[in-house]
């Protein structure tokens, strides 16, 4: 199944009769399992399409949240928000097979969640209700979450026969009780270190897009 991500290398070096009878035979194979991975993914769209896009459109909404985000802090936001954390996740992606690094934007992605649910919960207490900061930071908390929800679908349908991603909910470190000026800086680190994830994440990607997409639409070959 995951072979067919790789056809167009196996297909180029092709002249000679038997190698060409054999790349038809691959063609074949690739064809029919590539219905069936589009039939298997009907609920999911098309979800590399979709997390590329919506990757894109968290980042952006995340560059304008840590502008808001600094202006509602008061004096000094610049200063603390060069700060770091420990206890916040690291936009580093790992792995060498392209299933290993999309496990670990899987995995990563959960991390994150339950930490921009914190500085949410945290600058509601802080901010007035009707502030545009609690609404730009809802409105990613709730697109990560769905982010999340895309790429493991997306994971699932690149790699069917390993085990899918764990769903959230799993062992994630979070901070101890933080006095305000902490809570500051601790949401400007989880707010920063998100928005280069998502940065990594659409990096990722594209490079994933680069190694499925080649392939030929379905039906021009036969
Ligand atoms: C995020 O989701 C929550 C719960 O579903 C909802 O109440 C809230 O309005 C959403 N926020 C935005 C900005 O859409």
């Amino acid at each position: 199944m995951i072979g067919h991500m790789y056809f167009p290398l196996l297909l180029q070096p092709t002249k000679s009769f038997p190698s060409a009878l054999l790349s038809l035979l691959l063609v074949m194979a690739v064809h029919s399992s590539r219905t069936v991975s589009l039939s298997r993914s009907q609920n999911c769209g098309t979800p590399l399409q979709q997390s590329l896009k919506l990757t894109r459109l968290i980042h952006k909404e995340s560059v304008e949240l840590i502008r808001t985000y600094k202006a509602s802090q008061g004096a000094m936001s610049e200063l603390f928000c060069k700060s770091s954390s420990s206890e916040v996740p690291q936009p580093k992606i790992s792995g060498l097979e392209p299933s290993e690094r999309l496990l670990s934007v899987s995995s990563i992605l959960q991390s994150f969640l339950p930490h921009l649910q914190r500085v949410l919960e945290q600058q509601t207490d802080l901010q007035s209700p009707s502030s545009r900061l609690l609404t730009e930071l809802s409105n990613v908390r709730n697109r990560s979450a769905s982010l999340a929800s895309v790429i493991s679908c997306l994971y699932q349908n690149l790699f069917p026969n390993l085990p899918a991603p764990e769903p959230a909910g799993g062992p994630t470190q979070m901070p101890p009780p933080q006095n305000i000026f902490q809570q500051k800086v601790y949401g400007c680190v989880v707010l920063r270190r998100f928005k280069d994830f998502l940065l990594n994440v659409a990096r990722e990607l594209r490079t994933l897009k680069s190694r499925v997409c080649r392939m030929p639409p379905a039906n021009t070959l036969f």
